[in-house]
């Protein structure tokens, strides 16, 4: 006979924080898109941003299947990670290096939905709350294949270019011992010291 909350609180309490978020990120995401440099990432966060619209309708829909009021409550989580991306893009980088930073910051957040709503979703199946749980299911497919294109941006040039840009020289060290021949670096003549 205890007034304690049950799984149930739990996950409505959860779905008001994603639902909080998202709101919250329907706000960071144009400020993202707008210090992206490279086209493709650009058009990402765009993308993303149209998306998570759909996902706060969708959140709306998880807590009518529930007769649940549709109410947010602040997510200090994702608040956290807007006001980091928000002091990375106060920071003088040259536009790859933003770019990569950018990127960062996007899966940092994608990351955290992809927690909640994976928790949420098991949450759902485990309470018999099967419209809810096709719902959120639908968001974490989005989110993973948000994040999935954040890497694939990220491998897909714009981190090996801001690398060259950050170690310019390191390219031409490594043509050295061709151009040097036998004489090489002081490392190559240690190394053949030492086989002797
Ligand atoms: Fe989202």
């Amino acid at each position: 006979m205890s007034d304690a909350g049950t799984l149930h609180d739990a996950f409505v309490d959860e779905l008001r924080d994603i639902y909080d978020a998202e709101k919250q990120l329907t706000k960071a995401l144009p400020k993202l898109a707008k210090s992206a440099s490279s086209p493709g990432l650009r058009s990402a966060f765009e993308s993303h941003l149209e998306e998570t619209r759909g996902q706060v309708e969708r959140l709306e829909q998880v807590f009518e299947s529930l007769e649940e009021k549709v109410r947010g409550k602040h997510c200090d989580g994702i608040a956290g990670i807007i006001e980091e991306g928000k002091s990375i893009m106060e920071e003088d980088f040259d536009e790859v290096a933003m770019d990569a930073c950018l990127i960062a910051t996007g899966q940092r957040a994608e990351h955290y939905e992809m927690a909640a709503y994976g928790t949420l979703v098991a949450w759902a199946r485990a309470m018999g709350h099967t419209t809810a749980a096709k719902l959120l299911q639908e968001t974490l497919n989005e989110e993973k294949a948000a994040d999935k294109k954040l890497t694939s941006l990220a491998e897909g040039g714009i981190n090996q270019e801001a690398a060259d840009a950050a170690h310019p020289s390191e390219e031409e060290e490594e043509e050295m011992p061709a151009r040097g021949g036998r004489g090489g670096s002081a490392v190559a003549v240690a190394k053949r010291t030492s086989r002797r």
